[in-house]
């Protein structure tokens, strides 16, 4: 099986199943320098944890609770990495894999089941095996590195659940966005504590029902320098866009604008580019310096395009959308097949999310940190070719 590599100079390969001993990550090319400790990797794991760091995240998520406690194996010494390739693992602790043993010989409606069956003829059933979510867990620890790497260089990630059943939370330049709000929320969502109450109702009236629910993740990057991203096929949002699909559950990615770009006209849609302006909270400190000789900086009036033109990051703030599908497994009666042909019904019973939009907030953000630390070195090795 392969596919379990992201990257091409800063690559991480993940490994590890569900109900396995352990899950984790190898990071090759991470720079040397970049200061990482387990404190830093476990601050991220601990917000992508079921009823985790996002007070109250619970209402939302699965049962299933684990320390995930990060083991550095190797690549870090004295809160420094080497320069040499860094393994991460968390070792797998609160699993019932008897609640599993119905999934055995039929297919969950909605999940990997049948297609990995189809492809491999073997699959692990327990929780899922490498189709689970809690396969993320490798992704959120090697995300941290990226992240801490990006950080030396002004580049702030931030992400937040910006719509869940149904209901859509104010934008970025709505008076009542605030996005420290988001993070201290039971689902990171930006809302009052009034339409937070409603969404928690509403997931709860789902959970007895047996039911999931879905929902949108919108990530900002601040700080990012123009000249990212690599034409033709590895674009700036081309590569972002195949690592937010990557993730399980995620249908839909849009930028800037998105789909509504569709029904635009050019007049409205066109980011005039103005004069630069230095907005320290807005566009990286590194743009003018990024710029090779005779290229005056700039910086655009609007940020339609998400903050990519051409597939290269233009210096304005990246900006883009995930959806979520609502999660698959159910305990509401559904039919399906068994591994003989035969047509079943099926209530999933296990440990499950009945929404998994806030735990996706930090596995948005670890994705947009692997990309990008990627493509900080694809342009560096640029750089010094040309
Ligand atoms: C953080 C996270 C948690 C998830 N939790 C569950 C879960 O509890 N139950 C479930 O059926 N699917 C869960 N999923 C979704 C499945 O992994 C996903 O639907 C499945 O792999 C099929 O892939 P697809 O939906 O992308 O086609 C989760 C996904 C993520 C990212």
């Amino acid at each position: 099986m392969s596919g379990n590599t992201i990257g091409t100079l800063f690559s991480v390969t993940t490994f590890g199943e569900s109900h396995g001993a352990a899950l984790g990550c190898v990071i090759d090319g991470c720079p040397a320098g970049v200061p990482i400790d387990k404190a830093i990797i476990a601050r991220e794991l601990a917000r992508r944890r079921p009823g985790g760091d996002a007070p109250g995240d619970a209402p939302a998520s699965t049962t299933r609770r684990e320390a995930d406690e990060p083991e550095i194996l190797s690549g870090v010494f004295e809160g420094k990495t080497l320069g040499t390739p860094i393994a991460v693992i968390i070792r797998n602790q609160d699993h019932h894999s008897v609640d599993y043993d119905a999934l055995r010989d039929v297919y969950r409606p909605g999940h990997a089941d049948w297609t990995w069956e189809a492809k491999f003829g073997i699959r692990d059933h327990r929780g899922g095996g490498r189709s689970s979510g809690r396969e993320t867990v490798g992704r959120v620890a090697a995300g941290a590195v990226a992240k801490s790497f990006l950080s030396q260089y002004g580049v702030v990630i931030q992400a937040w659940s910006s719509s869940i059943a149904g209901v859509t939370a104010p934008a970025p330049g709505d008076p009542s966005f605030s996005l420290a709000q988001a993070e201290n929320n039971a689902l990171r969502m930006p809302v009052s504590s009034a339409a937070l109450e409603a969404i928690l109702a509403k997931i709860e009236r789902l959970r007895l029902e047996g039911d999931s629910v879905g929902g949108g993740v919108t990530c900002v990057v601040r700080g990012v320098p123009p000249g990212l991203g690599e034409p033709v096929f590895d674009k700036l949002d081309a590569r972002l866009a195949q690592a937010m699909l990557s993730v399980g559950a995620a249908k839909g990615v849009e930028f800037g604008a998105g789909f509504a770009s569709a029904d635009s006209q050019g007049s409205l849609l066109n980011d005039a580019p103005v004069p630069y302006q230095s907005d320290p909270a807005e566009l990286s400190a590194l743009l003018p310096a990024a710029l090779p000789d005779g290229v005056p900086p700039v910086s655009f009036k609007t940020n339609n395009a998400g903050g990519v033109l051409g597939g290269i990051s233009d210096g304005m703030p990246l900006e883009f959308r995930v959806a979520f599908k609502p999660v698959p497994s159910i305990s509401k009666k559904q039919t399906t097949v068994d591994r003989a042909g035969s047509v079943r019904e099926l209530i999933v019973n296990g440990r499950h999310d009945v929404c998994i939009v806030p735990r996706a907030v930090p596995v948005v953000e670890a994705m947009t940190a692997l990309v990008l630390a990627d493509m900080f070195l694809l342009q560096w090795r640029n750089r010094q070719r040309n």
